[in-house]
Protein backbone atom coordinates (compact mmCIF):
# COMPACT_ATOMS: atom_id res chain seq x y z
CA UNK A 1 0.00 0.00 0.00
CA UNK A 2 1.53 3.76 -1.21
CA UNK A 3 0.56 5.24 2.54
CA UNK A 4 -0.51 9.02 1.72
CA UNK A 5 0.60 9.80 5.26
CA UNK A 6 3.67 12.42 5.01
CA UNK A 7 3.82 11.91 1.51
CA UNK A 8 4.11 15.24 -1.61
CA UNK A 9 1.36 15.95 -3.81
CA UNK A 10 0.53 18.30 -6.38
CA UNK A 11 -3.16 18.90 -7.72
CA UNK A 12 -3.63 21.17 -10.80
CA UNK A 13 -7.09 22.68 -10.89
CA UNK A 14 -7.26 22.50 -7.16
CA UNK A 15 -9.35 25.28 -6.10
CA UNK A 16 -12.87 23.68 -6.95
CA UNK A 17 -14.60 20.88 -7.94
CA UNK A 18 -13.10 17.38 -8.47
CA UNK A 19 -9.83 19.24 -7.95
CA UNK A 20 -10.21 20.38 -3.99
CA UNK A 21 -12.58 17.39 -3.01
CA UNK A 22 -8.52 15.56 -3.99
CA UNK A 23 -6.57 17.82 -2.37
CA UNK A 24 -9.29 17.69 0.69
CA UNK A 25 -9.05 14.02 0.58
CA UNK A 26 -5.04 13.92 0.21
CA UNK A 27 -5.06 16.41 3.69
CA UNK A 28 -7.13 13.87 5.16
CA UNK A 29 -4.91 11.35 5.24
CA UNK A 30 -1.80 13.23 6.22
CA UNK A 31 -0.18 13.90 3.16
CA UNK A 32 1.33 17.70 2.07
CA UNK A 33 -0.40 18.89 -0.85
CA UNK A 34 0.57 22.00 -3.34
CA UNK A 35 -3.04 22.84 -5.29
CA UNK A 36 -2.37 24.67 -8.02
CA UNK A 37 -5.32 26.69 -10.32
CA UNK A 38 -5.52 29.48 -12.63
CA UNK A 39 -8.25 30.96 -10.65
CA UNK A 40 -5.88 32.73 -8.24
CA UNK A 41 -8.49 34.87 -6.06
CA UNK A 42 -10.51 31.52 -5.45
CA UNK A 43 -7.15 29.35 -4.81
CA UNK A 44 -5.99 32.08 -2.54
CA UNK A 45 -9.47 31.92 -0.39
CA UNK A 46 -9.80 28.09 -0.55
CA UNK A 47 -5.92 28.30 0.92
CA UNK A 48 -6.85 30.50 4.00
CA UNK A 49 -9.99 28.20 4.78
CA UNK A 50 -7.57 25.06 4.25
CA UNK A 51 -4.89 26.40 6.08
CA UNK A 52 -7.07 27.03 9.54
CA UNK A 53 -7.12 22.87 9.25
CA UNK A 54 -3.95 21.81 8.64
CA UNK A 55 -0.59 22.35 8.18
CA UNK A 56 1.10 21.59 5.19
CA UNK A 57 -1.16 23.26 2.54
CA UNK A 58 -0.21 25.89 0.10
CA UNK A 59 -1.50 27.26 -3.26
CA UNK A 60 -0.17 28.25 -6.42
CA UNK A 61 -1.06 30.35 -8.83
CA UNK A 62 -0.62 27.84 -12.52
CA UNK A 63 -1.30 27.53 -16.00
CA UNK A 64 -1.18 24.47 -17.02
CA UNK A 65 -0.89 24.87 -20.65
CA UNK A 66 2.26 26.84 -20.43
CA UNK A 67 4.50 24.68 -20.12
CA UNK A 68 7.12 27.37 -18.23
CA UNK A 69 4.72 27.32 -15.60
CA UNK A 70 3.99 23.97 -15.20
CA UNK A 71 7.65 23.48 -14.81
CA UNK A 72 8.08 26.25 -11.74
CA UNK A 73 4.98 24.63 -10.09
CA UNK A 74 6.82 21.36 -9.66
CA UNK A 75 10.36 23.11 -8.61
CA UNK A 76 8.80 25.51 -6.08
CA UNK A 77 6.83 22.48 -4.90
CA UNK A 78 10.10 20.28 -4.64
CA UNK A 79 11.66 23.55 -2.90
CA UNK A 80 9.22 23.55 -1.10
CA UNK A 81 8.49 19.98 0.62
CA UNK A 82 11.91 18.34 -0.73
CA UNK A 83 10.39 15.99 -3.06
CA UNK A 84 7.09 14.79 -5.23
CA UNK A 85 5.41 11.90 -4.98
CA UNK A 86 1.63 12.20 -6.43
CA UNK A 87 0.93 14.74 -9.28
CA UNK A 88 -2.86 14.71 -10.31
CA UNK A 89 -3.59 16.36 -13.26
CA UNK A 90 -7.06 17.44 -12.82
CA UNK A 91 -7.61 21.26 -14.18
CA UNK A 92 -9.29 21.43 -17.65
CA UNK A 93 -12.34 23.20 -19.40
CA UNK A 94 -15.01 22.80 -21.93
CA UNK A 95 -16.88 23.74 -24.03
CA UNK A 96 -20.31 23.12 -25.92
CA UNK A 97 -20.83 23.85 -29.42
CA UNK A 98 -21.13 22.93 -32.78
CA UNK A 99 -17.97 21.29 -34.39
CA UNK A 100 -18.54 22.91 -37.53
CA UNK A 101 -18.69 26.25 -35.88
CA UNK A 102 -15.88 25.92 -33.67
CA UNK A 103 -13.00 28.37 -34.36
CA UNK A 104 -9.33 27.22 -34.47
CA UNK A 105 -8.59 29.20 -31.21
CA UNK A 106 -11.39 27.61 -29.19
CA UNK A 107 -10.36 24.00 -30.23
CA UNK A 108 -7.01 25.12 -29.40
CA UNK A 109 -7.14 26.13 -25.76
CA UNK A 110 -9.56 22.86 -24.77
CA UNK A 111 -6.28 21.13 -26.06
CA UNK A 112 -3.91 23.09 -24.30
CA UNK A 113 -5.56 22.85 -21.03
CA UNK A 114 -6.68 19.30 -21.18
CA UNK A 115 -4.29 17.71 -23.29
CA UNK A 116 -0.90 19.45 -23.26
CA UNK A 117 -1.54 20.32 -19.42
CA UNK A 118 -1.17 16.71 -18.89
CA UNK A 119 1.95 16.31 -20.97
CA UNK A 120 3.62 18.91 -18.83
CA UNK A 121 2.67 17.66 -15.31
CA UNK A 122 3.69 14.33 -16.25
CA UNK A 123 6.72 15.22 -17.67
CA UNK A 124 8.26 17.49 -15.03
CA UNK A 125 6.39 15.28 -12.19
CA UNK A 126 8.33 12.03 -13.88
CA UNK A 127 11.66 14.02 -14.07
CA UNK A 128 11.07 14.44 -10.12
CA UNK A 129 10.07 11.32 -9.72
CA UNK A 130 12.77 9.35 -10.92
CA UNK A 131 14.96 11.01 -8.70
CA UNK A 132 13.41 9.72 -5.35
CA UNK A 133 12.60 6.36 -7.39
CA UNK A 134 8.89 6.35 -8.02
CA UNK A 135 5.38 8.05 -7.81
CA UNK A 136 2.13 8.27 -8.32
CA UNK A 137 0.08 10.14 -11.50
CA UNK A 138 -3.26 10.56 -11.88
CA UNK A 139 -4.95 12.07 -15.05
CA UNK A 140 -8.38 13.51 -14.51
CA UNK A 141 -10.31 11.82 -17.98
CA UNK A 142 -14.02 11.60 -18.44
CA UNK A 143 -16.31 9.83 -19.99
CA UNK A 144 -16.45 11.97 -22.86
CA UNK A 145 -12.47 10.51 -23.30
CA UNK A 146 -14.47 6.84 -23.91
CA UNK A 147 -17.89 8.19 -25.97
CA UNK A 148 -18.86 10.82 -27.86
CA UNK A 149 -20.97 14.02 -26.80
CA UNK A 150 -22.76 16.27 -29.33
CA UNK A 151 -21.00 19.38 -29.58
CA UNK A 152 -17.84 18.30 -27.65
CA UNK A 153 -15.49 17.35 -30.41
CA UNK A 154 -12.60 19.06 -29.02
CA UNK A 155 -13.11 17.76 -24.98
CA UNK A 156 -13.92 14.59 -26.43
CA UNK A 157 -10.49 14.56 -28.32
CA UNK A 158 -8.65 16.22 -25.42
CA UNK A 159 -10.21 13.15 -23.17
CA UNK A 160 -9.27 10.43 -25.48
CA UNK A 161 -5.87 11.46 -25.72
CA UNK A 162 -5.62 11.58 -21.67
CA UNK A 163 -6.70 7.93 -21.86
CA UNK A 164 -4.03 6.86 -24.02
CA UNK A 165 -1.37 8.83 -22.76
CA UNK A 166 -2.28 7.54 -19.53
CA UNK A 167 -1.03 4.12 -20.55
CA UNK A 168 1.30 4.63 -22.97
CA UNK A 169 3.83 6.43 -19.66
CA UNK A 170 2.22 3.68 -17.30
CA UNK A 171 3.83 1.55 -20.00
CA UNK A 172 7.13 3.29 -20.13
CA UNK A 173 7.72 4.03 -16.49
CA UNK A 174 6.29 0.59 -14.58
CA UNK A 175 10.27 -0.75 -14.68
CA UNK A 176 10.75 2.92 -12.67
CA UNK A 177 8.78 2.67 -9.82
CA UNK A 178 6.20 5.52 -11.55
CA UNK A 179 2.18 4.38 -11.88
CA UNK A 180 0.39 6.54 -14.09
CA UNK A 181 -3.72 6.20 -14.04
CA UNK A 182 -6.56 8.04 -15.07
CA UNK A 183 -10.31 9.05 -13.49
CA UNK A 184 -13.24 9.41 -15.53
CA UNK A 185 -16.31 10.57 -14.26
CA UNK A 186 -19.51 11.07 -15.57
CA UNK A 187 -20.81 14.13 -15.32
CA UNK A 188 -20.43 15.65 -12.01
CA UNK A 189 -22.00 19.05 -10.39
CA UNK A 190 -19.04 21.60 -10.02
CA UNK A 191 -17.56 24.42 -11.89
CA UNK A 192 -17.62 23.25 -14.78
CA UNK A 193 -21.55 21.30 -15.12
CA UNK A 194 -23.93 23.33 -13.41
CA UNK A 195 -27.26 25.00 -14.35
CA UNK A 196 -25.78 28.31 -15.06
CA UNK A 197 -22.90 27.27 -16.99
CA UNK A 198 -24.57 24.49 -18.94
CA UNK A 199 -28.35 25.71 -19.59
CA UNK A 200 -31.20 23.12 -21.19
CA UNK A 201 -28.46 20.40 -21.68
CA UNK A 202 -28.11 20.29 -17.56
CA UNK A 203 -31.55 19.59 -17.46
CA UNK A 204 -31.41 16.39 -19.59
CA UNK A 205 -28.08 14.79 -17.63
CA UNK A 206 -29.54 13.37 -15.02
CA UNK A 207 -31.58 10.59 -16.76
CA UNK A 208 -28.74 9.61 -19.02
CA UNK A 209 -26.83 8.12 -15.95
CA UNK A 210 -28.48 5.05 -14.77
CA UNK A 211 -27.77 5.85 -11.08
CA UNK A 212 -30.46 8.83 -11.86
CA UNK A 213 -28.33 11.88 -10.08
CA UNK A 214 -25.39 13.35 -10.99
CA UNK A 215 -21.68 12.12 -9.21
CA UNK A 216 -20.47 14.17 -6.33
CA UNK A 217 -17.00 15.95 -6.72
CA UNK A 218 -15.75 13.48 -3.23
CA UNK A 219 -16.62 10.46 -5.24
CA UNK A 220 -14.41 10.63 -8.02
CA UNK A 221 -11.98 12.34 -5.12
CA UNK A 222 -12.50 8.76 -3.51
CA UNK A 223 -11.13 6.75 -6.80
CA UNK A 224 -8.02 9.12 -6.85
CA UNK A 225 -7.05 8.15 -3.84
CA UNK A 226 -7.55 4.66 -4.69
CA UNK A 227 -5.21 4.55 -8.01
CA UNK A 228 -2.77 6.60 -6.00
CA UNK A 229 -2.88 3.88 -2.72
CA UNK A 230 -2.94 0.71 -4.17
CA UNK A 231 0.40 -0.07 -5.58
CA UNK A 232 -0.79 -2.74 -8.63
CA UNK A 233 -2.95 -0.38 -10.47
CA UNK A 234 -1.16 1.19 -13.39
CA UNK A 235 -2.39 2.45 -16.89
CA UNK A 236 -5.70 1.68 -15.88
CA UNK A 237 -8.38 4.36 -16.71
CA UNK A 238 -11.07 4.04 -13.98
CA UNK A 239 -14.65 4.76 -14.88
CA UNK A 240 -16.70 6.63 -12.19
CA UNK A 241 -19.76 7.35 -13.75
CA UNK A 242 -23.12 6.13 -12.07
CA UNK A 243 -23.26 3.61 -14.99
CA UNK A 244 -23.46 6.01 -18.28
CA UNK A 245 -20.62 4.18 -19.85
CA UNK A 246 -22.31 0.80 -19.41
CA UNK A 247 -25.36 1.81 -21.61
N1 LIG B 1 -17.70 18.03 -13.84
C1 LIG B 1 -17.84 17.03 -14.69
O1 LIG B 1 -18.94 16.63 -15.05
C2 LIG B 1 -16.63 16.33 -15.23
C3 LIG B 1 -16.81 15.12 -15.88
C4 LIG B 1 -15.71 14.45 -16.39
C5 LIG B 1 -14.45 15.00 -16.26
N2 LIG B 1 -14.31 16.20 -15.63
C6 LIG B 1 -12.95 16.72 -15.52
O2 LIG B 1 -12.64 16.95 -14.17
C7 LIG B 1 -11.63 17.94 -14.06
C8 LIG B 1 -12.02 18.94 -13.01
O3 LIG B 1 -13.18 19.63 -13.42
P1 LIG B 1 -14.36 20.04 -12.42
O4 LIG B 1 -15.55 19.31 -12.86
O5 LIG B 1 -13.93 19.90 -11.03
O6 LIG B 1 -14.58 21.55 -12.86
P2 LIG B 1 -14.14 22.91 -12.17
O7 LIG B 1 -14.39 23.96 -13.19
O8 LIG B 1 -14.80 23.03 -10.84
O9 LIG B 1 -12.57 22.73 -11.92
C9 LIG B 1 -11.61 22.90 -12.93
C10 LIG B 1 -10.51 23.79 -12.39
O10 LIG B 1 -9.48 23.91 -13.38
C11 LIG B 1 -9.01 25.25 -13.36
N3 LIG B 1 -8.36 25.59 -14.63
C12 LIG B 1 -8.94 25.85 -15.83
N4 LIG B 1 -8.00 26.18 -16.73
C13 LIG B 1 -6.80 26.11 -16.10
C14 LIG B 1 -5.46 26.33 -16.50
N5 LIG B 1 -5.15 26.72 -17.75
N6 LIG B 1 -4.48 26.15 -15.57
C15 LIG B 1 -4.78 25.79 -14.31
N7 LIG B 1 -6.02 25.59 -13.87
C16 LIG B 1 -7.03 25.74 -14.76
C17 LIG B 1 -10.26 26.08 -13.11
O11 LIG B 1 -9.94 27.38 -12.63
C18 LIG B 1 -10.99 25.23 -12.09
O12 LIG B 1 -10.67 25.58 -10.76
C19 LIG B 1 -11.46 18.53 -15.47
O13 LIG B 1 -10.33 17.95 -16.09
C20 LIG B 1 -12.73 18.06 -16.17
O14 LIG B 1 -12.55 17.97 -17.56
C21 LIG B 1 -15.35 16.87 -15.12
Amino acid sequence: MFELNGKVAIVTGGASGIGLATVKAFLEKGAKVVFADYNEAGGLEVEKDLKEQFDHVIFKHVDVSDEKSVEKLVASTVETFGRLDIMVNNAGVGILKQSHELTDEEYKRVISINQDGVFYGCKYAITEMLKTGGGSIVNTASILGSVGEAGAMAYNASKGAVNLMTKSLAVEYASRGIRVNAVAPGYVDSGMVNKEALGDFYDGLVSRHPIGRLGKSEEIAHAIVFLCENEFVTGITVLVDGGYTAQ
